[in-house]
């Protein structure tokens, strides 16, 4: 359970963010559904813009986040959010890894150097039934991870161009209940019974245990910190399948964040100046696991569970070959080499 402490300020996003900054955030928390959320939502990608950094929202239905452009625009009049409603969204749908891929194309082929991809979208299909993606996967699996792995490992040409650059994950405390095993990542074997809570939390986990990897993998030189973040409980739409007398139960039960102060330890994650150092710090220290940032916005621990470098090696191999990347993709990337990958154009 989180507290909100009320004395964790705000992290400060620099004001003198240079405007060709860019960020990715995919995500745009605009459910046509849920506004009573869209008056108070203070996502990051706006808390982002706001401070003069150059967003695109990567979202699966381009047009509602247009319209959340277009009501941010009209709701902040004098405020001038860099955010344009063309070039401001793509499309990407991590429910198929196609589009994955032809996004990482479409940005690849920008030339423009990016620096903070945040891989915030995700799912909790909380009570849902089993489903799989048309690529074949578990969706939570994928969308929660193998989608945001696959398109992380793919922006590294440009990660790499915009550098120092920062890959933030927007992972889940829910992790410490997951548990994940590589021959069985779609929970399929029988070995463990499915529900969502073992879909979602073993997703979470094993975004930790790439990062981890991910974290390791790169060269202190390529100027790339991968992190992961814990927003804490947040009321969003991510428990949007509850009936909502539920959704009341909950409220009252949990001391929920709102969006607005549910997102600061991603923005802490993506702007913070100490941040890289200390990502190099566990680099150097040859830590098992990569930053891990907490709600209140301080250095976290994941779980005993993400520690095992022998698992997280296995998780990252069985990853790579699920997403169809070849397994020194990291390796010739760094190196300014050309990757196949199954999906996508190419
Ligand atoms: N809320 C919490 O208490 C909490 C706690 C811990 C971690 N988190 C994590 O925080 C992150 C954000 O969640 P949230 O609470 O803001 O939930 P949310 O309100 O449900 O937002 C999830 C976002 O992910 C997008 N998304 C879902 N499936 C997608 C797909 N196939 N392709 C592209 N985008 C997709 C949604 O887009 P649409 O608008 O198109 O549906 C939405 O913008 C998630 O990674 C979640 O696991 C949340």
């Amino acid at each position: 359970m989180v507290v909100l402490d009320s004395r964790v300020p705000f992290p400060e996003i620099p004001g003198e963010t240079p405007p060709e900054s860019s960020a990715v955030a995919s995500c745009q928390r605009a459910h046509l559904h849920c506004h009573r959320n869209h008056q108070r939502h203070r996502p990051p990608n706006r808390s982002l813009a706001k401070a003069g950094a150059h967003v695109v929202m990567a979202v699966r239905r381009p047009n509602v986040a247009q319209d959340l452009i277009k009501q941010w625009q009209s709701e902040g009049s004098g405020m001038h959010l860099p955010l344009k409603i063309d070039g401001s969204v793509m499309e990407l749908d991590l429910l198929s890894l196609d589009s994955v891929a032809r996004f990482a194309e479409a940005w690849n082929a920008r030339m423009r150097p990016l620096h903070v991809l945040i891989n915030n979208a995700g799912m909790f299909s909380f009570g849902g039934p089993q489903k799989f993606s048309k690529d074949g996967y578990e969706e939570h699996m994928q969308v929660n991870h193998l989608a945001p792995a696959l398109l992380s490992v793919l922006l590294l040409p440009s990660l790499i161009g915009g550098s120092p650059s920062r890959i933030v994950n927007v992972n889940s405390v829910m992790h410490h209940l997951g548990f994940v095993d590589e021959e069985d990542m779609n929970v399929v074997s029988g070995r463990r019974k499915f529900s969502s809570l073992v879909g979602y939390a073993g997703s979470k986990l094993a975004q930790v245990m790439f990062s981890n990897i991910l974290h390791k993998r790169l060269p202190a030189e390529a100027g790339i910190s991968v992190l992961c973040v814990s927003p804490g409980a947040v009321y969003t739409n991510v428990a949007r399948h509850l009936p909502r007398i539920l959704h009341t139960a909950y409220r009252l039960i949990i001391p929920y964040f709102s969006p607005e102060e549910g997102c600061r330890s991603t923005l802490f994650a993506a702007t913070d100046p100490q941040v890289p150092e200390y990502c190099k710090l566990l680099k150097s220290n040859d830590c098992p696991v990569c930053v891990f940032i907490s709600p209140d916005c301080r250095p976290g621990n994941p779980s005993e569970a993400a520690h095992d470098l022998e698992k997280a090696n296995k998780i990252w191999e069985k990853t790579l070959a699920m997403v169809g990347l070849p397994s020194d993709c990291v390796d010739k990337l760094v190196g300014g080499y050309e990757v196949r990958v199954r999906y996508g154009a190419h």
